[in-house]
């Protein structure tokens, strides 16, 4: 039976994973063995979790709220969509998984005492279920929110109108995730996107992301 991949694209914000994403689509599609998908979201239910999530009519909701909502919101993407799709052999690619959490929930919103309440509840919504691959699109604060801004797309959600305090730790965390990776030899990538042009930055992407499919 065919093998199934699982690749998660992580970042903070204007990083440039919505651009490499639809490069991926337009280059991968064709395979017809490709899933492209979301955090949070991916299912029609998790889809309704990521709207009260993101909307900005929920500034009042709690840290922990937030992270019982993003793991819940995971559970129903893993067991309805990642963990068939693997099983059948498809090739998975996500725009952000658990990293974003433990980058946003714990280390942005400076809960790190939640961290043993994350890996409990994260634990049984991924249910077994790891990424085989995580390419980190890299970019300092400043420079991603201007280009969010730019772009149109800024301050849509309640995460862009976030201080640049709380992005930086953000990028903190995702870089810490990055190390510890890299340390006990998991197979993540990180892509500096200030040291290259967009179209060096697809590419790059689009070159792991061959390499994985065909290993
Ligand atoms: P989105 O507009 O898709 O942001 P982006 O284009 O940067 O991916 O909104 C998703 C937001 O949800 C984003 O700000 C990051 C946040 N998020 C968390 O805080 N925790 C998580 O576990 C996940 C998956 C996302």
């Amino acid at each position: 039976m065919k093998k199934g991949r699982f690749i998660v694209l992580e970042g903070g914000e204007g990083a440039g994973k919505g651009m490499c994403i639809d490069y991926l689509k337009e280059q991968l599609n064709g395979r017809g063995d490709m899933i492209f998908t979301r955090e949070p979201g991916g299912t029609p239910i998790a889809e309704k979790i990521r709207e009260l999530l993101l909307s900005k009519d929920n500034n009042g909701m709690l840290p922990l709220t937030e992270l019982f909502l993003f793991c819940g919101a995971r559970a129903q993407h893993v067991n309805e969509l990642i963990k068939p799709a693997l099983e059948n052999g498809k090739k998975v690619i996500s725009d952000r998984f658990e990293d974003s959490t433990i980058a946003y929930q714990l280390f942005g919103r400076c809960r790190g005492e939640l961290r043993d309440v994350f890996n409990s509840l994260n634990n049984i919504a991924k249910d077994g279920i790891n990424p085989d691959a995580v390419i980190l699109l890299d970019v300092p604060v400043l420079i991603g929110l201007a280009r969010k801004r730019k772009s149109g797309d800024g301050l849509c959600t309640r995460f862009d109108e976030e201080k640049v305090d709380f992005h930086d730790m953000v990028r903190a965390g995702f870089l810490e995730q990055y190390q510890l990776a890299k340390e006990s030899g998991k197979n993540w990538h990180i892509v500096e996107t200030t040291v290259m042009t967009e179209q060096e930055v697809k590419e790059k992407v689009l070159k792991i992301v061959k390499k994985i499919l065909e290993e």
